[in-house]
């Protein structure tokens, strides 16, 4: 299955400061999803944002949210973050010991549910729970912090992902060190869903977003020729 390109960037890398025009500009710019990076500083040495920031996004777009979240523990938030209006919430298989039951809870919730792994946890974390998930992210750094380097091995997890998902209606995401360089690497590997912040939020502005959400776009359809 040719499934669709998607550009999902990461207003972890926006301006804080004027976080809804940041969302509005980056869809006008041509983004298909808006991703959002949930942290708490536990799970990962970082902290961002929560569900009440989430859910004063929500009126301004229809674009997909795509919400990451990396926290521990998740289960006792899934029905904050539905009800701030993510359509796409993704748990760390890292983040508590019942993924399936975050992953039950999340579709019982009506939203798609989404598996996320770490660099060091291996594909066959999801054998067992693949007819439980909507969407596998794999993680091209650690999570915690944009800007950093695209760690190579992901290519072959996500090549590993993507023979995991066979014909199953399952997006392929990657996140972390996504650029016009990495990203047709991802995409040759089978990614469908790329999430990049500091890539997309260069500059100020629409025109400035078009640029970089269209080169993106560019370097990732020359992946999947
Ligand atoms: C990292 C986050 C990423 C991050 C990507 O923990 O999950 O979504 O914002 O940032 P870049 O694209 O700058 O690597
Ligand atoms: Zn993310």
């Amino acid at each position: 299955m040719n499934r669709p390109l998607l550009i999902a960037p990461s207003i972890l890398a926006a301006n804080f400061a004027k976080l809804g025009q940041e969302v509005t500009d980056v869809v006008e710019a041509g983004a298909d999803w808006v991703h959002l990076d949930v942290m708490d500083g536990h799970f990962v040495p970082n902290i961002s944002f929560g569900p009440a920031v989430i859910k004063a996004l929500r009126p301004l777009t229809k674009a997909v949210f795509d919400c990451h979240l990396m926290i521990a523990p998740a289960d006792p938030y899934l029905a904050a973050f539905a009800d701030a209006g993510c359509d796409y919430i993704t748990v760390h298989a890292e983040a508590g010991p019942h993924l399936h039951r975050s992953l039950q809870s999340i579709r019982a919730l009506g939203k798609k549910a989404g598996v996320s792994l770490n660099p060091a946890t291996p594909v066959s974390a999801l054998e067992h729970v693949i007819d439980d998930v909507d969407l596998i992210l794999i993680m091209s750094v650690n999570p915690g912090f944009g800007g950093q380097s695209f760690i190579p091995e992901a290519a072959n997890k996500i090549a590993q992902a993507k023979a995991l998902i066979g014909n199953r209606d399952i997006a392929l995401e990657v996140d972390g060190g996504i650029t016009v360089e990495t990203a047709p690497i991802v995409t040759r590997a089978g990614a469908n869903v790329l999430v990049a912040g500091s890539a997309v939020y260069k500059g100020d502005g629409v025109d400035a977003y078009r640029k970089t959400v269209s080169g993106l776009r560019a370097a990732a359809e020359g992946g999947r020729a």
